[in-house]
């Protein structure tokens, strides 16, 4: 393989710029030239390539984004559209593609290669931790870190004021965020898409609480699981004693530069999806299973479903008493 081209897509994740330098410098230690596709799949579509070389990565280990850029571009789900994408990987030369981004991303890869046997190699990044078949996604620790960050502080105003608050998260349908955030940050509890709880339960509770001589309460919401503002409405409306705020933490969660552990991961990723190409091993996305390095067929990751554990939710509510 001599020509191999790079996008990012989906949302962006703090460590997807780790993950572009990963792939350009192990490719051209590799001797493989690496074309950068700007906004995803879109740029595919448009054909919209630049040549990248060891220097067009430099400096971007510690900036969160991504330098190629990304969009979403649902018309990829067209085969006429991605008819176009591969003709425009024919017409530049280039062999192997590396798309970096969540589970729609790696769908759409997995369109190209199942239409096409074009050799792609997936590499997972999304805040939400929500690609099966891997461990971690890149971005997702940073997030993590990032949200706790910021409750660390409304915890001050949460005890001043003994106060009830609502802080919603992203993760889409997903709430793996969620959960890592409340257990770090030491919430009452996750409100979650998985594991559905009454309001009923969730007052009742703060009442217990309360009871107990525990007069602020941080209440974690997966923005899958409802909206912050309906919420702290209900909650308010049956605590006339207690002030309930809501926070949406909303885009804060995906910027910012990247931990260490997302530039490890995204660094190790980028050199393994090289690999890969080396050894003519496609249609795969590269992930981590039990602190290995691992590849697995991309028909497994779209066709299979990440679950989140009931004992991390259950050791969340025993932090809580
Ligand atoms: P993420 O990769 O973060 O999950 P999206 O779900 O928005 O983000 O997917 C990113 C992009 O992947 C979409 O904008 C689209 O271009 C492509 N994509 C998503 N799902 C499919 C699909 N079923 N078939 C083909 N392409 C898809
Ligand atoms: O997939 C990452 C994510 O940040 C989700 O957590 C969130 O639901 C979604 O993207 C937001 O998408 P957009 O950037 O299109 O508003």
């Amino acid at each position: 393989m001599k020509r191999i081209s790079v996008l990012t897509s989906g949302g962006d994740a703090p460590g997807m710029n780790c993950a572009i330098r990963s792939v350009v410098r192990s490719a051209i230690g590799a001797g493989i030239e690496v074309f950068g596709i700007q906004r995803g799949y879109r740029g595919l579509f448009e054909k919209d390539f630049i040549k990248m070389d060891s220097r067009s990565v430099g400096g971007i280990i510690n900036k969160g984004g991504t330098i190629l850029r990304t969009i979403r571009f649902p018309e990829l789900k067209e085969k006429k559209i991605r008819e176009i994408c591969y003709k425009n990987l024919q017409e530049m030369g280039i062999e192997g593609l590396v798309a970096i981004g969540g589970d729609g991303s790696a769908q759409g890869a997995y369109a190209l290669y199942k239409d096409f046997e074009f050799p792609v190699v997936v590499i997972p990044a999304s805040i939400d931790n929500d690609v099966f078949g891997t461990d971690w996604t890149i971005g997702f620790d940073t997030a993590v870190n990032t949200a706790v960050d910021i409750i660390d502080k409304i915890r001050d105003t949460a005890n001043s004021h003994e106060r009830v608050f609502i802080i919603e998260v992203m993760g889409r349908e997903h709430g793996a965020l969620a959960l890592d955030v409340a257990v770090s940050s030491g919430a009452e509890t996750a409100i979650l898409p998985e594991f559905p709880v009454s309001m009923e339960k969730i007052i009742k509770d703060l009442e217990e609480k309360k009871q107990k001589g525990k007069l602020s309460s941080i209440i974690i919401l997966a923005e899958g699981a409802g909206k912050a503002q309906d919420i702290a409405e209900k909650i308010q409306q049956n605590l006339l004693d207690r002030e309930v705020r809501y926070v949406i933490l909303g885009y804060s969660q995906r910027g910012g530069s990247p931990t260490a552990f997302s530039r490890q991961l995204a660094t190790i990723f980028g050199f393994e999806a090289i690999k890969m190409f080396q050894e003519s091993d496609y249609g795969k996305m590269v992930a981590i299973h039990q602190n290995q390095i691992i590849r697995i067929s991309l028909s497994e990751v779209v066709s299979g479903k990440k679950t989140l554990s009931e004992e991390k939710l259950k050791l969340l509510e025993t932090m809580a008493i």
